[in-house]
């Protein structure tokens, strides 16, 4: 064999190699594999179309913001608590910077309420998880014409009986509404979360 037909037989090699490569990575993005990350690395969370998935790790990995316990019926008891988490990372920049990094993940875990007179008094505690908010923060503008993308942000509501699926459709008129209150504070309620205090 000469030099000339042994580079093509490495070159043929090659290719093949590269075909079994590339039927490997199209084999393992089936349907029940984690979507495949935006292509910059934005965020393990969020899909290079804009798709938002629930962080399942959050109760390992993210640390405790703080919490609401809110009487969602005007004269009626506290009927849930609102306990908000975030990634250590993004906690750490915001009490650096005063502002929440690119890729930030807020959690929103909303419970039912458990309420008793204990040694302590008439003590609540959260229940049942019934669903979850999630807000990822975007500071480039990745997704423009994304109805879940706008103001900095990803907007995502998870549900307990179904939680991989996001059921909102349009966080103009699911969420931003009730967020304008918060709007000085890059949209997010900075008051109840002592951890971003420094
Ligand atoms: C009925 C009004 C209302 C709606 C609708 C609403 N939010 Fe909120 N959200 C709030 C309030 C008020 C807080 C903070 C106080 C609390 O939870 O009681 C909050 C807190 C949050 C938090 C915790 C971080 C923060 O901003 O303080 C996340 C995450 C969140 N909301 C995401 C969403 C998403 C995503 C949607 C839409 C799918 C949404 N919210 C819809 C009123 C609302």
């Amino acid at each position: 064999m000469n030099t000339k037909s042994l580079g093509r037989l490495a070159a043929g090699l090659l290719a093949a190699m590269a075909l079994v490569a590339a039927t490997v990575a199209l084999g393992s993005s089936g349907r029940d594999d984690p979507p495949a990350p935006a292509a910059d690395n934005f965020s393990p969370y969020v899909t290079k179309d804009g798709v938002i998935s629930r962080p399942t790790d959050y109760r390992d990995t993210f640390e405790y913001l703080g919490s609401y316990a809110v009487a969602t019926k005007p004269d009626r008891p506290l009927d849930e608590m609102h306990v908000v988490y975030a990634r250590p990372e993004d906690i750490r920049a915001y009490r650096r910077d005063g502002k929440f990094p690119d890729g930030a993940t807020l959690v929103k875990e909303v419970t039912g309420i458990g309420s008793e007179r204990l040694t302590t008094g008439q003590s609540h505690w959260a229940a049942d998880v019934k669903l979850w908010f999630v807000m990822i923060k975007d500071a480039k503008g990745r997704f423009p014409g994304n109805d879940l993308w706008g103001d900095g942000w990803g907007w995502a509501l998870f549900l307990a009986k179904e939680p991989a699926r996001n059921v909102a459709t349009d966080y103009s008129s699911d969420c931003r509404t009730c967020h304008v209150p918060a709007r000085k504070d890059d949209w997010v309620y900075v008051r109840g979360y002592p951890a971003l205090k420094k």
